[in-house]
């Protein structure tokens, strides 16, 4: 409940317009960065139609090899043209030709190899997010793939299990590139997952959610804070249907959003359980009306459908972020179709996390940008915007490290992802984090005004890495900066 009283204090909506659908009033007015804001593009938006299209399922990548242990694949970067809205053709940018890429199952000890030819006319960088990898696999802003080129990123796999996910990385070019669709999974797994009576299998089921704004010909526009990305899509579809048995499922949502925040919920106000966040799984599952996801986010949830007979339609609301509740409010509807076996449970102790190392050192970061409705804003880290040239704070490889992270915007929401490390939360505003925040992060919200604590470790590889606001736009603006640890 922590996660909803915070939203609701940040001023945002309550959810009953969302119920009914039926109000033009924005969710949301005047927050998360508005005033900042370029302006809304002033095309026609397509009208889409909610709950037509089935959700497709995310395809899994095959390795071309598995010579000695090691994973290879081989993924080329290239333009199509897609039918995603029902009727009208769109162009993406893809890893080869799918929308969202093809998901990545890795397991833990045992390396994945990435050979990534670059077929498009830009330059892309490839990165692992919430990896533990070493800095040249990293795919860091600046170390970037030319058009026509080709790099091989190794990923050791050491960490435990999580469900992790892969965007484009090139500076000034990875707010515009991830936008049109060089985004995908990447799933740990590990022998503690393993053993759990999760649901499996089928009942596993991967939900990317991000937004987009289509002109009427079904062209993807893009423009920096575009305000008018209102169209949401689930894998690559807008406001899908999915047909589920009345039984448990494990949802993992992955928020791939550039900016926009969601806070999921079950239209009937049924109860969730979360059992996992960026990191891998809560430490015990956590019973919920809400899950609340800022863009590169990730959490586990396990929906029970059986208490719902079978042809109920059951629509996941959205009750953050900004637009037409008709567009924003409604995320994607799940159909209860038929009864099915259920031998999985949720049991009360998910895993253990190692006890917090007793800091050795601290610091602070603070988190700012331009909101006074200038027309060219620009975003800072400690009131310096991204210098790939200058090391902005100095880590000795094995401390650990209290950070304390601040939003002093009043009206911009931040997060702050930092790579190479799951960290944990130790603070929100000087309270203990609520449940979704007492496992492993690598990406934690910031509301106008927040201040976070947090802890990490830097046990693994040395190197630069950095750590930014992942609101794409804003790190494409600056809000960015690299950390050396040696
Ligand atoms: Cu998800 Cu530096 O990125
Ligand atoms: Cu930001």
């Amino acid at each position: 409940m922590a996660t909803r009283r915070r939203v609701l204090a940040a001023g945002i909506a309550t959810g009953s317009a969302a119920l009914t659908g039926a109000s033009l009033t924005p969710l949301l007015s005047a927050r998360a960065a508005e005033a900042a804001d370029s302006p809304a593009t002033g095309t026609t938006p397509l009208a889409i139609e909610l709950f037509k299209v089935p959700m497709p399922l995310i395809p899994v990548a095959r390795p071309v090899s598995t010579a000695g242990g090691v994973d290879t694949y081989e993924v080329t970067t290239r333009k199509v043209t897609k039918e995603i809205v029902p009727g009208v053709q769109t162009e993406l940018f893809t890893y080869d030709g799918q929308f969202p890429g093809a998901t990545i199952k890795a397991r833990r000890n045992r390396p994945v190899r990435v050979v990534q030819r670059n077929g498009l006319d830009v330059p892309i960088s490839r990165h692992l997010h919430g990896a533990s990898v070493p800095q040249n696999s990293d795919g860091g802003p600046m170390d970037t793939i030319d058009p026509g080129g080709e790099r091989v990123y190794f990923y050791p796999n050491k960490q435990s299990h999580a469900s992790l996910w892969y965007h484009d990385h090139a500076h000034h070019q990875e707010s515009e590139n991830v936008y049109r669709g060089l985004q995908g999974s990447y799933l740990i797994r590990d022998s503690t997952e393993d053993a759990l009576p999760l649901p499996k299998g089928k009942y596993d089921v991967l939900i990317q959610l991000r937004d987009a704004d289509f002109d009427a010909t079904g062209r993807l526009l893009y423009a920096m804070s575009d305000r008018n990305r209102n169209t949401i899509l689930a894998n690559g579809v807008p406001y899908p249907y999915f047909e589920v048995a009345a039984r448990k499922y494990r949802l993992r949502f992955a928020n791939t959003s550039n900016m926009r925040f969601f806070e999921l919920s079950l239209a009937d106000g049924g109860d969730m359980i979360q059992i996992g966040s960026d990191g891998g799984l809560l430490p015990s599952p956590n019973t919920t009306k809400s899950v609340y996801l800022s863009s590169g986010e990730r959490a586990d949830v396990v929906i029970d459908f059986s208490r719902y007979p079978v042809g109920t339609q059951l629509v996941l609301k959205n009750t953050a972020g900004r637009g037409p509740v008709e567009q924003v409010g409604q995320v994607m509807r799940f159909d209860v179709t038929h009864t099915a076996d259920d031998p999985s449970s949720v049991p009360s102790v998910l895993r253990t996390l190692p006890p917090l190392p007793t800091p050795t050192g601290s610091r602070t970061v603070v988190m700012r940008m331009d909101e006074d409705g200038r027309p060219d804003p620009q975003a800072f880290l400690d009131e310096k915007l991204y210098d790939p040239a200058r090391i902005d704070a100095g880590v000795r490889h094995g401390a650990s490290e209290v950070w304390t992270v601040t939003n002093t915007n009043v009206k911009a929401a931040h997060n702050f992802h930092m790579h190479l490390v799951q960290f944990r939360v130790i603070e929100r505003n000087g309270n203990a984090p609520g449940p979704a925040e007492s496992g492993l992060k690598d990406t934690v919200v910031l509301q106008p005004g927040e201040t976070v604590r947090l802890q990490a470790t830097f046990d693994t590889y040395a190197g630069d890495f950095v750590y930014h606001c992942h609101m794409l736009d804003h790190s494409a603006m600056g809000m960015m900066a690299t950390m050396r640890i040696r």
